[in-house]
């Protein structure tokens, strides 16, 4: 982030997902939003009640045509460009984000291309995730936890430490950005209202499931069937 003086106020809005932007924007829409490596628009179009205008960038001309197709807000549009070489002018952005992307992009040129085209008092920020969660349903949560931690130990057998990379990546970005105002925060829950065989679903997306098959898909599959029965 860039010079603010209202760190005690963003506190309170860690917690909630486009805390910052809802507290910045103060109910009036700012100028302009850049959504880097923005995919198919996935976190572009959740932007645009809060500013003018949004730009979605991406270097894959598949994901921005399919993302042109499905977003119908006005005040959204996206574009091929890379994230080392923004199409915009000096200062004339308030919010550079980016979605499970920057990890991908040549670091320095990102975050000098970023300043560059931030505002005063504009705000970078990123974020990744990696699939831990707590299952929450009326009093059953705690049993259904037992099972889901269960789950992950069988799940984390088949997987290599990509999760720990993701972190560890992130961490160094946020090390890298040169700005003294910032701020990283790493218990941001998501709230997703899933039924138990979406969750199950979830779970067999999981590219440590996919190992799972590929190793042994008879078992594989039982312990999908045994953990959507539990
Ligand atoms: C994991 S996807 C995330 C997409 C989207 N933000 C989302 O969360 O659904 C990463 C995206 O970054 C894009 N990407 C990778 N390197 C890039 C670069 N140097 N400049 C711009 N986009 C890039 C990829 O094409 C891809 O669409």
């Amino acid at each position: 982030m860039t010079e603010n003086d209202d760190n005690e106020q963003i506190k309170d809005t860690d917690n909630k997902n486009l805390g910052y932007t809802v507290l910045m924007t103060n109910g009036r829409p700012l100028e302009m939003a850049l959504d880097v490596g923005c995919g198919t628009g996935r976190y572009t179009l959740p932007l645009a009640p809060h500013f003018k205008k949004v730009l979605g960038l991406d270097v894959s001309e598949s994901q921005i045509s399919v993302a042109k197709k499905i977003t119908m807000a006005n005040n959204v549009s996206y574009m091929m460009a890379p994230a080392e070489k923004l199409p915009l002018k000096d200062a004339s952005v308030d919010l550079v984000h980016s979605g499970l992307a920057a990890h991908w992009f040549t670091l320095d040129k990102f975050i000098n291309e970023s300043v560059r085209v931030l505002k005063t008092r504009g705000c970078l920020a990123f974020h990744g995730f990696v699939p831990l969660f707590e299952l929450e349903y009326k009093h059953l949560s705690h049993d259904l936890n037992v099972v889901v931690k269960e789950a992950w130990v069988t799940l984390f057998d088949h997987g290599d430490n990509s999760n720990d990379e993701m972190i560890c990546q992130y961490q160094n970005i946020y090390e890298a950005i040169p700005l003294k105002d910032k701020k990283h925060i790493t218990e941001m829950l998501q709230k997703v209202p899933m039924s138990i065989p979406e969750f199950i679903g979830f779970i067999e997306s999981l590219y440590m499931c996919q190992n799972f098959k590929e190793k042994d898909v008879e078992k594989a599959e039982q312990f999908l069937i045994q953990t959507e029965k539990r």
